[in-house]
């Protein structure tokens, strides 16, 4: 019997390690086949191909190239773009990972031509609709035929949207797959910092790890100064190395802001590949970040976490792992940086089910779930 095509669909950067694992595991499969789509919402190399190469993903069968616009227009483009190759593939389902535009934008494509959909990572709400990955993920989650949950809350976040529960299976989460698949080939921190000119010594008191891009932080030039300037009076504690998202770069020079970043005690790189972050992350004494991913993976490192937004949309980090929620109060930031460098943070304990097998879950009730329609 000839295997059934399964379309799985990549856009931005939190998605290539969370496709990365269901590729390998769906290439193990004796009855589905991937074939892979990237959309192109992310594109420099930086950002795309240091991701694909270290991940092993294999590089995609389709590239849309969609690149940077509006969410409208770049939703549209990827829809655009999308259907005809759904049309000309005719999977037996579509696979779409996280919350990004991509994620809906296919997820809606497919839904309204009648090819199941699958969302890895669904039910985690943030309950900010304020959020674009908020809407993204309520509605990606409306649409699919298949739920695959990281933590139990997204079940309940999901009965209470409606969902049939018997659509929702709680696997795990492939992103720690990766993350605990590639631990043991991680670049030594010093190895980075040396990469990015930081002077001999630099971290030898240690240092916090920064990353930052969300809109809510960065797109409005009063809130961002205020961020960086209660950075900077941290960096005279703990030396900050800083890895910049090109969105937050900028918006930095927008705002005319890069003089409050020259600092002898923070390092500014570019966006580093998955095995640098990993190396920078677990030898971090502390991270500051907005990002979603990086809260489960410091809680998986047991890495103490400070979160630069007002909610997550993924509580098990707070609950059971090492994240503390400040948002953008300097009282609070400042509070919670000088608990950590003081207690050495929440010690915190790895979630159920992160433990490296998720993707094969997911195949496996794949298969099992085609077995049922045959
Ligand atoms: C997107 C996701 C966000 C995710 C983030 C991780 C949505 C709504 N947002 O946000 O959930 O946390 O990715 O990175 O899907 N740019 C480049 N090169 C690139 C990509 C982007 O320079 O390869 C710049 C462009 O100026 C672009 C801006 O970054 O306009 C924003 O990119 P976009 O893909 O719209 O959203 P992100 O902020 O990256």
């Amino acid at each position: 019997m000839p295997k059934e095509k399964i379309l799985c669909v990549v856009g931005a950067r939190p998605n290539f390690m969370k496709i990365a694992p269901v590729m390998k595991a769906l290439h193990g499969s004796n009855v589905l086949s991937p074939y892979l789509v990237h959309t192109g919402q992310h594109y420099d190399a930086a950002m795309k191909h240091a991701f694909f190469e270290q991940l092993g993903i294999p590089e995609p069968d389709e590239d849309l190239g969609v690149g940077s616009a509006s969410h409208a227009l770049q939703t549209a483009e990827i829809m655009r773009r999308f259907e005809p190759i759904l049309e000309r593939e005719r999977p037996v389902a579509i696979l779409v990972v996280g919350d990004v535009n991509s994620t809906i934008a296919c997820a809606l494509v497919a839904a309204k031509r009648d090819v199941p959909v699958i969302h890895v990572e669904a039910g985690l709400r943030s309950y900010d609709r304020r959020m674009p990955e908020e809407v993204n993920r309520v509605l990606t989650d409306q649409i699919s035929d298949l739920l695959f949950t990281t933590e139990r809350e997204a079940e309940d976040n999901l009965r209470r949207e409606g969902v049939d529960p018997g659509r929702v299976h709680f696997v795990g989460n492939v992103m720690i797959d990766t993350l605990l698949g590639h631990l043991p080939r991680k670049v030594p921190a010093e190895t980075t910092l040396a990469g990015a000119g930081a002077e001999t010594g630099f971290a030898a008191e240690g240092y916090a790890l920064l990353t930052l891009h969300r809109p809510a932080n960065v797109d409005d030039p009063a809130t961002l100064e205020g961020l960086l300037r209660t950075l900077r009076d941290l960096a005279e504690n703990l030396p900050l190395v800083f890895p910049v998202h090109p969105r937050t770069e900028g918006k930095i020079r927008e705002a005319g802001l890069q003089a409050l970043l020259e600092h002898p005690r923070i390092l500014l790189t570019p966006p580093q590949g998955y095995l640098e972050m990993l190396g920078l992350m677990a030898e971090a004494r502390l991270v500051l970040t907005d990002s979603g991913g990086i809260q489960e993976e410091t809680t998986a490192l047991g890495v103490p976490c400070i979160t630069l937004r007002e909610n997550t949309e993924r509580p098990i980090t707070v609950t059971q792992g090492t994240n503390t929620i400040v948002g953008s109060d300097a009282g609070l930031i400042r509070e919670a940086f000088d608990d950590v460098l003081a207690s050495g943070g929440k010690a915190g304990r790895v979630p159920e089910l992160w433990d490296g097998k998720a993707a094969q879950r997911i195949v496996q009730t794949l298969e099992a779930w085609r077995a049922e329609d045959a």
